[in-house]
């Protein structure tokens, strides 16, 4: 069988304390590698020491929870351009339709493009002719055109886990045309919705430069390849279990002790403003105010883990909700009940599995989010007999799938504070049917599937 070759900025390693990073990308192919033969490739995490700057880039081989990663440290120069510069300071905001946070560089664009080249110099001499390469997330988007430019003809595929924006969103983007010529260079080209897709095609067409064909094919730049939406799940029996699991695991239930007997609302999210967090705060102090007999019952958990942390924005963001919870601990807050528990750490998958579990509302309320695992874990970790209820953002893709959640609209603090009354008082029967309906989805379609599905389209390009 053919080696699959995953390529990635971030891979899934515990970081210096243990902890496996938080986020979706490299969870969710990490579970789906572990079921292959192949070899991932991607960042070590870690800074090249400066005395080493001027030595070739190099890939050290590891093993770890039965998968081989081969990774490079990146210098600080290269870090600062293309990470924290044109990748999270450009694409990440634009795609996420925040052109008011972008920061455009033009020696930030350079340096992107020279560690994709990076990239491509590392990736050429491992490859055997019929290894099929999965390259992921916009911080590769010009790996397979620097791939082909060194005569690689293996299969490629991209798969793009942030959403994909209007047309008029990606032409601010000064060096857009580049990035799509990029993408023309795969075999296959996939994104997590159908509105993804769309937009995608309607920036080749208003362009000028391509369209999409019958039968999920792409022409752009003189080359047809394919297009796709394959929406990216979870481990669903896993994370059963793992819930299960926490309901018996007496350590857990101890730390869990504080917060039981309270009507806990969930949040769990890296800290970034397209997560939506800081009105998701406004909206649960309103929902105090307008349920007064909720003060003093009710919580709300949110798990916010730092992300980005040498990114402008994201440093400001550290301080700006640490403020909110703190001012709306001290409006609300009494003696013995603090409205929202702030944790700014990560948490192991086991414990957030457990307080899912525990919490009787998920609230998922990103202003926009390809996915959102987070939503697809909350429902897998219900109990099926007394399932809690899913409060889920329009604008995230797994809004599209998981029809038995309370849709809201994010951007409306009052919306958002009346549907966790609503969750708050839903009746059994219609929790139950609403949980059967979004676990029967995330059944049939779990992150195994979307591996599948994806690596299969590729092979037939
Ligand atoms: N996560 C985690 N520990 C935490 C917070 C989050 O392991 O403390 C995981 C979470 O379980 C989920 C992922 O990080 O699998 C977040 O993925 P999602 O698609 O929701 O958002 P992203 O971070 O990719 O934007
Ligand atoms: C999102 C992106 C991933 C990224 C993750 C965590 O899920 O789509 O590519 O790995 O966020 O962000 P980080 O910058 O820490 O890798």
């Amino acid at each position: 069988m053919a080696r699959l070759i995953v390529v990635s900025n971030r891979v899934p390693l515990p970081d210096k304390d243990g902890s496996p990073p938080p986020g979706g990308m490299a969870i969710a192919l990490n579970a789906a590698l572990k079921r292959q033969d192949g070899l991932w490739i991607g960042w070590s995490g870690e800074v090249k020491p400066e005395e080493k700057e001027d030595e070739p880039p190099r890939l050290s081989v590891r093993e770890a929870g039965g998968i081989t990663y081969a990774l490079t440290d990146l210098a600080q120069k290269d870090l600062d351009e293309y990470y924290n510069g044109f990748a999270n300071r450009v694409l990440w905001p634009i795609f996420h339709c925040r052109v008011d946070l972008a920061e455009y560089a033009r020696h930030e664009m350079s340096g992107y493009y020279r560690v994709n080249r990076l990239f491509a110099d590392l990736l050429m001499p491992l490859l055997q002719e019929d290894d099929v390469i999965w390259v992921h997330d916009y911080h590769l988007i010009p790996l397979a055109e620097e791939l082909r430019k060194r005569g690689c003809r293996n299969r490629i595929g991209f798969f793009l886990h942030i959403p994909w924006p209007p047309a008029d969103i990606l032409f601010t983007v000064p060096i857009y045309d580049t990035l799509l010529r990029g993408l023309s260079s795969y075999d296959l080209v996939g994104f997590h919705t159908d509105y993804d897709l769309s937009n995608f095609a309607e920036c080749l067409r208003r362009e000028g430069c391509g369209d999409l064909l019958e039968g999920g094919y792409c022409r752009a730049y003189g080359r047809v390849f394919r297009c796709g939406v394959f929406p990216i799940s979870i481990d669903t029996a896993e994370f059963e279990t793992l819930a299960e699991q926490s309901a018996s695991d007496k350590a857990l239930r101890m730390t869990y002790r504080r917060i039981e007997g309270y009507d806990v609302a969930i949040g769990v999210d890296r800290l970034d403003y397209s997560k939506g967090i800081d009105q998701r705060v406004e909206a649960f102090r309103r929902f105090l105010h307008a349920n007064a007999h909720r003060v003093g019952k009710t919580l709300l958990l949110q798990i916010t883990p730092k992300s980005r942390t040498e990114v402008p924005e994201y440093m400001a963001m550290q301080k700006d909700i640490a403020e909110l919870t703190g001012r709306v601990n001290g409006e609300l807050g009494t003696i013995d009940w603090m409205p929202v528990h702030y944790i700014n750490q990560s948490l192991e998958r086991r414990e957030l599995a457990g307080l899912y579990r525990m919490a009787r509302v998920g609230l998922v309320t990103p202003l926009r989010d390809g996915m959102n695992l987070v939503a697809k874990e909350y429902v897998a970790a219900q109990h099926p007999q007394d399932p809690g209820v899913l409060i889920l953002s329009r604008f995230a893709g797994a809004a599209r799938e998981l029809d038995g959640a309370i849709l809201v609209n994010p951007y409306d603090p009052e919306a958002v504070a009346n549907a966790i009354e609503r969750a708050l008082v839903m009746p059994l029967d219609a929790r139950v049917e609403r949980w059967n309906a979004m676990m029967t989805r995330l059944r049939e379609h779990d992150v195994y599937r979307w591996c599948d599905e994806f690596l299969s389209g590729l092979r037939q390009a």
